[in-house]
Order: structure tokens, then sequence, then C-alpha cells
């Protein structure tokens, strides 16, 4: 079956789909994007990702192209033209297409594309966890938005994959971790307390980080937002990491750093089957 991509209006095959060269998001990467789950055909907090989106757009000052409902009836659209059960939903939304001037361009229609493909949400939690590495966070001060220009963050994933590690963790100038490259960072302490960075312009406000924080206080378990160092996380009983594609996954070591002995602790364990939980039990409206 082939894949098919909605591009500024028309539900087109994947394998031709483009935006115009002269696409502010392709010359400046001038846009936002947003990526969701598909679980059992059902869009996870899709209410929270198209909060996060309109919000990314006005601190841009692009104008939401349509309704939220109409987004909506497109993602649909696809996750059934592409007969998505479980897969990743894509939306991204640019400026437009412009003659290349810095400034906004007095007139553009904003492009919008979204495309879905197939994956197999992982259901079971690794006893093991991950491998991260730690990196300077070198990004710009605004990462509350959910902007499609990742150099950075590219860079960071690289340098983890070029060690066969499965994150970065991004630390700033004061030596405390902001968040992973494409993922929130998380550590438990030896109180069993859950501690991970609040939010502000230093990170991007996770929808599954936020969906998480709700799972953990409605079951009893403590959380604490605010920042915590790299020899904090090294030496933490538990570390995780969350994120739309990942949704919760151990970490088993930071820097080549055993975190509690290489396996995944419980209070990992029970927040990922909240989560799954959260998944088995979401009702998209
Ligand atoms: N990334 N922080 C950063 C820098 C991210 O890029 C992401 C998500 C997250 C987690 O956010 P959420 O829980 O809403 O997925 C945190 C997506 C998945 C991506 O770029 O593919």
């Amino acid at each position: 079956m082939s894949r098919i991509a909605f591009v500024n209006g028309k539900y087109i095959s994947h394998a031709t789909a483009y935006v115009h060269v002269e696409d502010r998001g392709y010359q400046f990467a001038d846009g936002v994007y947003e990526v969701s789950a598909v679980w059992k055909g059902k869009i996870i907090d899709e209410n929270l990702h198209f909060q996060r989106l309109k919000r990314s757009l006005q601190e841009l000052s692009i104008s939401m192209p349509m309704p939220i409902n109409a987004l909506k009836i497109i993602s649909r659209e696809i996750i059934r033209r592409n007969r998505i059960t479980d897969g990743i939903l894509y939306l991204q939304i640019s400026r437009g297409v412009a003659p290349r001037e810095h400034e906004f361009p007095k007139q553009s229609d904003q492009s919008v594309v979204m495309t879905a493909r197939p994956i197999d949400w992982p259901e079971d939690l690794k006893s093991t966890g991950e491998e991260v590495i730690t990196v300077d966070d070198i990004r710009w001060k605004r990462r509350d938005i959910k902007s499609i220009s990742l150099l950075p963050n590219i860079l960071a994933k690289q340098k983890a994959a070029a060690v066969n590690a499965y994150e970065s963790w991004l630390i700033d100038e004061e030596g405390l971790i902001t968040e992973g490259s494409s993922s929130n960072a998380w550590i438990v302490d030896d109180q069993n307390r859950i501690i991970t960075r609040d939010l502000s312009e230093n990170i991007l406000g996770g929808v599954t980080r936020l969906t998480l924080i709700r799972l953990a206080s409605e079951n009893g378990l403590e959380v604490i937002e605010r920042p915590f160092s790299i020899s904090e996380a090294k030496n933490a009983s538990e570390a995780f990491l969350t994120s739309t594609t990942s949704f919760i996954k151990g970490v088993r070591s930071i820097d080549g750093k055993t975190i509690r002995n290489g396996a995944v602790g419980p209070i990992t364990a029970k927040l990922h089957k909240l989560y799954i939980q959260h998944c088995q039990t979401f009702e998209t409206n």
C-alpha cells in the first residue's frame, strides 16, 4: 500500500509530497511541528498536542491555518488513508512560501503538512534501560516552542548514536540538565521522589511529561519539578526519559556511570504501567 501525505489542502502520494523551495520552513526553519502517538487508532493526548501547537504558533506570530477541528478531521483522514492502527502522526506548519527575506512576509499562506507511519509501540518496558550521554545544551533560549529548527538537537542525538547510546541529556551553563535531545529527563531520589525540570523557556513542555505528572500524582507518587545536576542524576536511585515516541524508557547509565546496577527501578516500572493504562483507556473526543 502506498503512503499518503496531506500537503496544503490535498491528499497526495507520499513519494511525491513536496513543499516549495521558497517555503520559509525549508529556508529558515520558520515553523512548528507536533508528533503524536496513534495507539489502536486513537490519537493519544490529542487535545494536549493541539494546545501546544496553538501556543507554539502564537509565540511565533504564525496564524492558525484552520480551526483545530479541521486539523482533527485531517488527522483522522491521514490515519485512515494510511491504514494506521499503531503509529506516529506528524504535523508541520510553516509560515508559508514567500521570497527569501528575513522579516515576515506581508502575506503568505501557512504550509500545512501531515504524514503518518506505522510503528510497534513498546508495551513492555525493557528491564535493562538505555544508555545516555551528556552534552552541552547549545540551543536557543525558547525551547518551549516546538520549532522545526532542530539542528542542536540532531547534533546531540548524533553524538549519542556515535557511541551507541540512546539519548543525549543536555547540560546548561550551570551544569544542570535541561532535557534530552528529543525527550524529557527524569530522576528518582532515595525517597522515591520523582524529579523533572520545571517548565520554563528552558525546556519543551512534553505532553508525555504533563500526562505522567498527572498520573503520578493521582497514584500517590510525589513529583518535584526542579532542575537537577549531572552528578545528582548520576547518583540517582532511578533515571528515565519520556517522549511521545519513546513512552517511558529506563536509563541504565549516564556517561558510563551505572544507575541502580543497570536495572530499571520500581518507580520507572510503575510509571510505565500507568502510562500504558492511560493509552489503553484513553478516549478521543
Ligand atoms: N520530541 N523535549 C524535546 C526536545 C523533544 O523534542 C520532545 C519530543 C520532548 C518530549 O515531548 P513529548 O512528550 O510531547 O513528545 C521533550 C518528538 C517526539 C520528536 O521530535 O520526534
